[in-house]
């Protein structure tokens, strides 16, 4: 067998790997074995790859190849092992901008070595050189869409630009207009490249990336994470038809789909229409500051709620990302192990989009060894919060906004939410009264049922579990006493 048959054969196998491990990540049961899946996919594309390599690149290359991929692999599992659940976000978009940077440079590359040189020298003539023009053009144009779109991001993500929308006058058709160009740049490359078409079509990308995810409200962030994971997956598909290679074009296109997919599911989720997602069109603005006067808000102890937790029948927990920056997880766990052996029925409530990663809080909760059979998805619970006795909102803020439900003109409108207000009692954890992260008041800190409990979530449900534990070791002194 040549080196190319074993090459293309390792191909295959690592491509059915990564649609197991696509599989696998699928349920947060066989979760881990998706990832081991893979990672031995990764390693098998990755010694295929450069065996491929090694046959047209020597000495000085191989070197270069080890190098790159050694510096790769340390600086990956460095910033792996230190990155925190909260930043998780911002790291994959930091990645799929790497992705598109890869697929713009892997275009450019192509027409350097072909284009540039009038193609003979690779055999590439006729309809063939035409359809390199083509794979040039788009591989670009997807590339540096995805790379400045994921920069943004990445930059609204980590709170270092506001995570309002961008409001440019006409942005849609600037959007359109961008897409005219692209298309009649394309037509042009086509029929004759010149570097200066691909120096346009490069600058019209870039800026159209970061205008489309620019334009996007803080509050439809989930989904442009992972429509950039969707782009990312066809920026690389692009890539392996200019390098000729099929994995790369499979894998481009496993990630491309299934992005696209969860895209299509985050829309649903929250009530967005897919089309005007794709098209970077829909962020309403975000209101940073609400004039709207909604009275006054109440606050309650943590020895006043673990009262209320003592008297209550049922108890529903809705996490969201402030669970994550206080790691409440564990003592929340602990918290409903405790009432659930009281005989208090405790269950969690999971917004789809709670968090900043689709999963964010099932992750968490599963980490804290909280069963499964209690963890609900909105859908699941919404209709039993009516007879609910105590919700313990933790950290969540706009995913249990009633505003979404009740106002049309809030910027998060329609988007499905936890109807945690129509409980008897709710209880609210966080550390001030400050918007989330759409930006929008949430006139459920106001409501008569309400009442808010101030501090880092991990703390006050640290002290509710104290003061718990207090009363139960007074009770039997006080039965004692009595006797
Ligand atoms: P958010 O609306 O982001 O609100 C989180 C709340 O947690 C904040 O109001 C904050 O209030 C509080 N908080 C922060 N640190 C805390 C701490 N240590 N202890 C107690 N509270 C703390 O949360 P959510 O309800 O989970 O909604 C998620 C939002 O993120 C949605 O708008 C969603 O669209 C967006 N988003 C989601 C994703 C995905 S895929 N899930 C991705 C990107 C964006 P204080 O500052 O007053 O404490």
């Amino acid at each position: 067998m040549t080196t190319t048959t074993a090459a293309q054969a390792a191909y295959v196998v690592a491509a059915l790997l990564f649609i197991l491990s696509l599989a696998g990540l699928s349920q947060h049961r066989t979760s881990r074995s998706g990832i081991v899946w893979g990672i031995a996919g990764m390693v098998i594309a990755l010694a295929a790859t450069i065996a491929l390599a090694s046959q047209s690149i020597t000495g000085t290359g191989l070197v270069l190849i080890a190098v790159a991929t050694a510096l790769g692999a340390g600086i990956g599992l460095w910033r792996a092992r230190v990155v925190e659940m909260t930043g998780m976000p911002e790291l994959i978009a930091v990645m799929h901008s790497f992705v598109g940077l890869a697929a713009a440079l892997v275009g450019w590359n192509g027409y350097l070595d072909v284009e540039a040189r009038g193609g003979a020298q690779h055999e590439i003539t006729g309809s063939l050189l035409g359809i390199h023009h083509a794979e040039v053009f788009i591989g670009v144009f997807i590339g540096a869409v995805t790379f400045t779109g994921s920069v943004v991001a990445y930059l609204k993500l980590s709170a270092r630009v506001k995570s309002g929308p961008l409001m440019l006058p006409g942005k849609n058709a600037l959007n359109l207009g961008a897409l005219a160009a692209f298309v009649v740049l394309t037509v042009a490359f086509v029929a004759r490249p010149h570097m200066g078409l691909l120096i346009a079509v490069t600058v019209v990308a870039l800026a159209l990336g970061a205008h489309l995810v620019a334009s996007i409200g803080g509050g439809d962030m989930p989904v442009v994470v992972s429509m950039l994971n969707s782009y990312s997956g066809w920026a690389a598909a692009a890539s392996g038809f200019l390098l000729d290679n099929n994995l790369l074009i499979v894998t481009g296109a496993l990630v491309g789909s299934s992005g696209a997919y969860l895209s299509y599911i985050m829309c649903k989720a929250m009530n967005r229409s897919f089309i005007s997602v794709i098209a970077g069109g829909f962020g309403a603005p975000a209101v940073t500051s609400d004039d709207t006067d909604h009275g006054e808000h109440r606050e309650i102890s943590a020895e006043d709620t673990a009262e209320l937790l003592r008297d209550a029948s049922s108890v529903v927990i809705t996490p969201g990302y402030g669970m994550a920056v206080a790691q409440a997880q564990y003592p929340v766990a602990e918290l409903a192990r405790k009432l659930r052996e009281r005989g208090v029925e405790v269950r969690f409530g999971i917004h789809p989009v709670a968090g900043r990663l689709p999963g964010h809080m099932n992750v968490l909760l599963a980490e804290a060894n909280v069963p499964y059979d209690i963890v609900l998805e909105m859908d699941e619970i919404n209709d039993d919060f009516a007879a609910t006795s105590v919700v313990l909102v933790i950290g969540a803020n706009d995913t249990v906004n009633p505003a979404a439900a009740e106002n049309p003109t809030s910027p998060i409108a329609g988007m499905p939410v936890l109807h945690v207000w129509e409980a008897a009692h709710v209880v609210v954890f966080k550390r001030s009264m400050a918007t989330g992260y759409a930006g929008v008041q949430n006139p459920l800190f106001f409501r008569d049922n309400s009442q808010m409990l101030f501090g880092d979530a991990k703390q006050r449900v640290e002290d509710i579990l104290r003061s718990l534990d207090a009363t139960d070791a007074a009770a039997p002194a006080m039965a004692g006493a009595n006797r």
